[in-house]
């Protein structure tokens, strides 16, 4: 098990805002090297099966819609303590709640639409990489 790689979305709601550059240049600057990178969409089809996890919540449905209602940027990240240090990086669910210079808290703009995923574990962030990229498409 990878214990230095996480995985992350910038939002539809973050695409459309355009903040791509800012994001990526905030998750650079704060140690993590891009290993994969894809500009691309889910279907609500995808979007389900990526949050499987989630299907008996009540807010599953609007979060599938959602994060297949545009354009998505997908990513591996690298650096030591990957997971943890991720999710201080962007904050909590909630971006009302996100502590200040966190993404949620600069770039989000409610619990639905909050700009960025991190995966919770290690676990999660080796199955969500692999739901995107190939073995060819990490570096
Ligand atoms: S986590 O990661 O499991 O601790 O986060 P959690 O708060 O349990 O939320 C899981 C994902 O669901 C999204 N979410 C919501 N979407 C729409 N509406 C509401 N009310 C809502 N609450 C939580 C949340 O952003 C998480 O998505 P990801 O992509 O994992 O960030």
């Amino acid at each position: 098990m990878e214990t230095n790689k996480t995985f992350t979305m910038i939002k539809p709601d973050a695409v459309a805002n355009g903040h791509i550059g800012a994001i990526l240049d905030k998750i650079t600057k704060s140690g993590f090297k891009i290993v994969a990178l894809k500009y691309t969409a889910l279907s609500a089809a995808k979007a389900g099966e990526f949050y499987a996890i989630h299907k008996e919540r009540p807010f599953y449905s609007a979060l599938v819609e959602f994060m297949s209602s545009g354009p998505i940027v997908a990513a591996i990240l690298e650096k030591d303590n990957a997971v943890e240090d991720f999710r201080k990086l962007i904050g909590a669910t909630d971006p009302s709640k996100a502590e200040e210079g966190t993404i949620r808290q600069l770039f989000a703009k409610s619990i639905e639409a909050n700009a960025v995923h991190g995966s919770d574990s290690d676990e999660n962030a080796q199955i969500e990489g692999s739901f995107f990229f190939s073995a060819f498409e990490k570096f």
